[in-house]
């Protein structure tokens, strides 16, 4: 499915959050949402999946206009991650996956033979089958993560939204997870702070800063040491040949600190040393 926005604004008592933005997402591309903390990307995020409506501007999914769908319609095709999901304490990891199923069914019909293979099949892709009578308050933040995933892939989407899914993932899991929605066949946007994540893993790339676009195309284009010193406030060397791989250098004003001292055991020369690739 393809997604466009158009002219995306929205805001808060008169304060612009989303300014603008403009985007489109082929069929089957990986799209990744970028900035600092603050610029917009869950925000951005919401208006694209239709769960908030825009001030301005507005969101095509495969041609329609996202605003005239049922929500309902919608979660059949469309499923969300959100950066911090709860979830009542009081269930298990399969009852959690399960909801997932909820859009695809009718009041009338049971619990289908299809509806349990989507919530096996979704646990075993984020490893947790193992997991699944256990109560979800016991589980780690990083499991939880992967269980919220799961859900998701149970809704069977073909669009995917998903906000920092990696955040309390372990480096197997980052990447086992954006490789398995990369995988898919699916149409995904996601906001990623990793930004050698984003390089690795997405089609294209939008950088956000302050609700409006800088950047947005492939990442060997947006991801140049101009623009992360720019937008991101870092010095960094961007190396790679197919695909940039950003080396992070701590820069002068970090060499004073108590908890750099460590880079001045091992002067460069240069004031600062780059972090091991
Ligand atoms: N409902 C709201 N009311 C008031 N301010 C809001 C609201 N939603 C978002 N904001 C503000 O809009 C800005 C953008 O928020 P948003 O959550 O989209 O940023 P983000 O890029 O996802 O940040 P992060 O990297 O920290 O997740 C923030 O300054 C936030 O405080
Ligand atoms: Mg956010």
């Amino acid at each position: 499915m393809s997604i466009i926005a158009r002219n995306l604004t929205w805001g808060v008592r008169g304060r612009t959050i989303v300014s603008d933005v403009s985007l489109s997402v082929a069929p089957g591309e990986t799209l990744g949402l970028i900035g600092p903390n603050g610029s917009g990307k869950s925000s951005l995020l919401r208006l694209l999946a239709g769960l908030r409506q825009p001030q301005s501007g507005g969101v095509e999914i495969n041609g329609r206009d996202i605003a005239r769908v049922p929500r309902r319609a919608l979660a059949r095709e469309m499923a969300f991650v959100r950066q911090d999901s709860a979830t009542d304490t009081n269930v298990t990891v399969r009852d959690v996956v399960r909801l997932g199923r909820t859009p695809h069914r009718s009041a009338l019909s049971g619990w289908t033979a299809a509806d349990e293979q989507a919530v096996t099949m979704a646990l075993e892709r984020v490893d947790m089958i193992s997991h699944r009578g256990q109560s979800w308050q016991t589980l780690s933040g990083g499991e939880r993560q992967r269980v919220h995933i799961a859900r998701a892939l149970a809704q069977s989407p073909q669009v995917m939204f998903l906000d920092e899914p990696t955040n309390h993932l372990d480096i197997h899991h980052q990447i086992e997870i954006l490789r398995l929605v990369r995988r898919l066949d699916l149409t995904s946007i996601i906001a990623l702070h990793d930004l050698n994540l984003a390089a690795m893993f997405c089609d294209r790339i939008l950088v956000l800063r302050e609700g409006a676009t800088v950047a947005f195309g492939t990442p060997r284009t947006v991801l140049t040491e101009s623009l992360l010193r720019e937008v991101f406030r870092v010095e960094a060397k961007v190396n790679g040949a197919e695909r940039p791989h950003i080396v992070f250098c701590p820069g002068q004003e970090f060499g004073s600190g108590p908890t750099v001292r460590q880079w001045d055991d091992e002067p460069s020369g240069q004031g600062f040393r780059a972090l091991p690739g």
